[in-house]
C-alpha cells in the first residue's frame, strides 16, 4: 500500500527511481511523484499511473544524484496531483514520501494551524512533514533530531523518507509498521518498500525494523533507535532473481503467476515432502511440534485470499489432526478482545507479510502469550520476523495484485503442516498418511492439466463477460474455493460475485437465480458429490446458467451443466489446489475481455499496510 523508492549515490537518481516505482506500482497507482536534488530541490507529481508521470517529465531537466519517489494508494485525500507525494515543507527545503497512516494527524494539524501553517493537500503526510519542520525550527536542531522527536509524538504506521536541500548528501528514513528495505551498493544506497527495485543493483540489503531511523549517505548507513542509540545493521543476501519480477513474455503478471503454479507448488514441496521416505521436513514445525500437536486450539488469522487459504486449512487440520480450528479475519480479531488460552497456537497467513491488520492481530495475540506461527511468502517481511516460528511458502514474488500462486502455495504449506502434526500426534493412520503424501507430491504434475483448457476458459469468459452478477457455490474443501473464485472475479472484472456454501444457497441466495445468473459450481468428485449434484439441479430448475468445475470423467455433471471445466482427479483434501486454477483463469479472462487492467485493478493495492 503505497510504494516508496529512493536513491543516493553516483548514478542518475531519476531512472533508478522511475524503474523502481514501476516495479512497486502493484502497491498503489492512484498517483505518483519524485523529488530530485541537484542544485535545488525539484518536485514533480501527477495523478494516475507512473507512466503518466513519466510522460509529463519528458524534456525536463531531471539530473540528480539523490532523489525520492512514491506511488500512492490514497488514504487521506482523493487521488489528485496535490495529494500525490512527495510533499514539501513550508520553507520548500524538505521533501518527504510516506507509506502508512498517521492516526493523530488531525490533532497535529490543529496545533500547526494555530501556529500559522497552511496546507496544500489533504494528506496526513504533509502534516507530519510540517510537524517535523516546526520541531526543527523551534529546537534549532538537525533534521535527524527533529524526525526523532516528531516520531515520538506520532501514532500510526509509517515509513518515511526525507530529502533535505541543505544536506544533499543525506537521506533520512524511519519505519514503524510499514516495510523498508535498504540496498547496499558500492558508494550508493537504494531504498524501497520491497526488494524488487533493488535486486538489479545489489543483493545485499538491510531490512529496517520498527522504531529505527536510518541516516543514509552514498557510502554510509547509520541505524539508530528512537532513543538515539546506534543499532548494528544486519545485512541479508537477497535470494531472488530479476527474471522472477519480470513478465517473461506473458501479457500480464497475473497470467504469468497462474501459469507458474506447477513450479511454485513444486518449489513449496521441494526439500520438505518425500513421499517415498514417508517424511515431511519442516524445521519450523519440527522445532515446535510439542506445542503444535498439543494445541488446544489453532486460530488462523489472515485477510482476503489468505483467509480463504486458512479456511481450506481449517477443514484439513480438523480432519487430520482433530484439533479445533478457528479462522479469523485479522481485522475483526484485532479489535474483538478475543479469548486466547494458554495452549492456543496462532497461525498467521500472509503473502506479503506486511498486511497491517494481520500484523497487529498477531502482535496483540503475542502480548497475550500466544505462540505465533507465520505462513508467509515474502522472506524477511514483518510478519515473518515477529512470528515465533514459521514456514515460508516459496511462491516467489507475486506482482499481480490479485493473489494466485501465493494462494496455492499457502494451501500446500498448511496441508503439509497438518499432515506433519497428524503424523506426529498419531491422529492419522500410516496408510492414509502415505496416500496423502503421494497425492500431494503429485499435485505439481497435475496442475498443467488444470491449466490446459485456458483457451476454452477464455471463450467462456467472452460468453459470460456481460453478466451483472455471478454466484459461486461449493461444499466441503471446495467451499473456500467458491469464495476465492468470487473474490477473484470481483477484483479483476468489477462484476459483483458472491461465494456461498452450495447447500446454504437455498436459505437465501437462491432468490437471485434466474436465466441471467451464471452460477459457478466447484464440484469436483468428493464425498459431497451427490449432494452438489442435487444443488445443481435446484439451480437448473430455476433456469440459472451452470458453469461447473468438475473432475475428468464426471458424466453426471457434464450432462447437467451449461458449461464445464475439467480438472484432474485428486484426493478431496488436495482438490482445492486444482479446482481454484480454472477460477483464476476465468476471472483473468473476463477482466481482459472487459478491457480492464487486470494487474492493477481499481482501488486495490497488493500490500495493505493500512488498517
Ligand atoms: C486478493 C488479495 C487480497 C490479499 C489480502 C491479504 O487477491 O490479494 O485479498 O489476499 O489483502 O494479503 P496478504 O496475504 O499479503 O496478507
Amino acid at each position: 500500500m503505497c510504494g516508496i523508492v529512493a536513491y543516493i549515490g553516483p548514478k542518475e537518481a531519476y531512472p533508478v527511481i522511475l524503474k523502481g516505482l514501476k516495479r512497486l506500482e502493484y502497491r498503489g497507482y492512484d498517483s505518483s511523484g519524485v523529488a530530485l536534488l541537484n542544485s535545488g530541490l525539484k518536485v514533480y507529481k501527477k495523478k494516475g499511473k507512473v507512466a503518466e508521470l513519466e510522460e509529463s517529465l519528458v524534456g525536463k531537466d531531471l539530473h540528480a544524484n539523490a532523489g525520492i519517489g512514491h506511488t500512492r494508494w490514497a488514504t487521506h485525500g482523493e487521488p489528485s496531483d496535490r495529494n500525490a507525494h512527495p510533499h514539501i515543507s513550508a520553507n520548500g527545503k524538505l521533501a518527504m514520501i510516506h507509506n502508512g497512516i498517521i492516526e493523530n494527524y488531525t490533532q497535529l494539524k490543529g496545533e500547526l494551524q494555530k501556529k500559522g501553517y497552511t496546507f496544500s493537500s489533504d494528506t496526513d503526510t504533509e502534516v507530519l512533514l510540517k510537524f517535523i519542520e516546526d520541531i526543527q525550527l523551534n529546537n534549532d536542531c538537525g533534521l535527524e533530531e527533529a524526525v526523532r522527536i516528531a516520531l515520538k509524538r506520532v501514532t500510526g504506521a509509517y515509513v518515511i523518507v526525507l530529502i533535505d536541500q541543505d544536506n544533499p548528501d543525506t537521506l533520512i528514513a524511519a519505519r514503524k509498521g510499514s516495510p523498508l528495505v535498504i540496498g547496499i551498493g558500492k558508494g550508493e544506497h537504494f531504498l524501497a518498500s520491497d526488494a524488487s527495485p533493488i535486486i538489479e543493483y545489489t543483493k545485499e540489503v538491510v531490512y529496517i525494523n520498527d522504531y529505527e531511523l536510518a541516516i543514509i549517505r552514498p557510502d554510509e548507513l547509520i541505524l539508530k533507535n528512537l532513543g538515539n542509540e546506534k543499532v548494528t545493521p544486519f545485512i541479508t543476501k537477497l535470494d531472488m532473481e530479476l527474471a522472477a519480477i519480470e513478465k517473461s513474455g506473458y501479457d500480464h503478471f497475473m497470467l504469468k503467476e497462474i501459469f507458474e503454479q506447477p513450479h511454485t507448488i513444486f518449489d513449496c514441496l521441494r526439500g520438505r515432502l518425500d513421499a517415498a521416505a514417508g517424511t515431511i521436513t519442516m524445521a519450523g514445525v519440527q522445532n515446535n511440534i510439542e506445542q503444535l500437536k498439543n494445541a488446544s486450539r489453532i486460530i488462523i488469522v489472515a485477510c482476503g485470499t489468505s483467509w480463504h487459504a486458512g479456511l481450506v486449512a481449517e477443514y484439513v487440520i480438523e480432519e487430520l489432526c482433530r484439533i479445533p480450528v478457528e479462522v479469523e479475519y485479522a481485522s475483526e480479531f484485532r479489535y474483538r478482545n478475543p479469548v486466547i488460552h494458554k495452549g492456543d497456537v496462532i497461525i498467521a497467513v500472509s503473502q506479503s507479510g506486511e498486511t497491517a491488520d494481520t500484523l497487529v492481530a498477531i502482535e496483540k495475540a503475542k502480548e497475550q502469550g500466544a505462540t505465533i506461527f507465520g505462513v508467509v511468502n515474502v522472506v524477511g517481511s514483518s510478519i515473518a520476523r515477529i512470528s515465533h516460528a514459521g514456514a515460508y511458502t516459496h511462491a516467489g514474488p507475486e506482482i499481480g495484485v490479485a493473489s494466485t500462486k501465493a494462494f496455492t502455495a499457502q494451501v500446500v504449506v498448511l496441508t503439509m503442516i497438518a499432515l506433519k502434526i497428524a503424523h506426529e500426534k498419531g491422529s492419522i493412520d500410516n496408510k492414509r498418511f502415505m496416500h496423502l503424501l503421494n497425492e500431494l507430491q503429485e499435485i505439481p504434475e497435475k496442475v498443467p492439466a488444470a491449466l490446459k483448457d485456458s483457451e476454452a476458459i477464455r471463450k467462456l469468459a467472452e460468453k459470460y463477460k456481460d453478466a451483472k452478477d455471478f454466484l459461486y457455490l461449493g461444499r466441503g474443501y471446495n467451499f473456500p474455493i467458491a469464495l476465492e473464485g468470487a473474490l477473484k472475479l470481483k477484483e479483476i472484472s468489477y462484476i459483483h460475485a458472491e461465494g456461498y456454501p452450495a447447500a446454504e444457497m437455498k436459505h437465501g441466495p437462491i432468490a437471485l437465480v434466474d436465466e441471467t445468473l451464471p452460477v459457478v459450481f466447484v464440484a469436483t468428485k468428493d464425498s459431497y458429490h451427490e449432494k452438489i449434484v442435487s444443488n445443481i439441479q435446484e439451480i437448473k430448475a430455476r433456469k440459472g446458467k451452470v458453469i461447473a468445475v468438475i473432475t475428468e470423467g464426471d458424466e453426471i455433471i457434464s450432462k447437467m451443466a451449461d458449461d464445464v471445466i475439467v480438472v484432474p482427479a485428486a484426493d478431496e483434501l488436495m482438490a482445492p489446489l486444482l479446482s481454484v486454477i480454472p477460477l483464476q483463469l476465468l476471472a483473468y479472462y473476463i477482466g481482459v475481455a472487459k478491457g480492464l487492467d487486470v494487474d492493477k485493478p481499481r482501488n486495490l493495492a497488493k500490500s495493505v499496510t493500512v488498517e
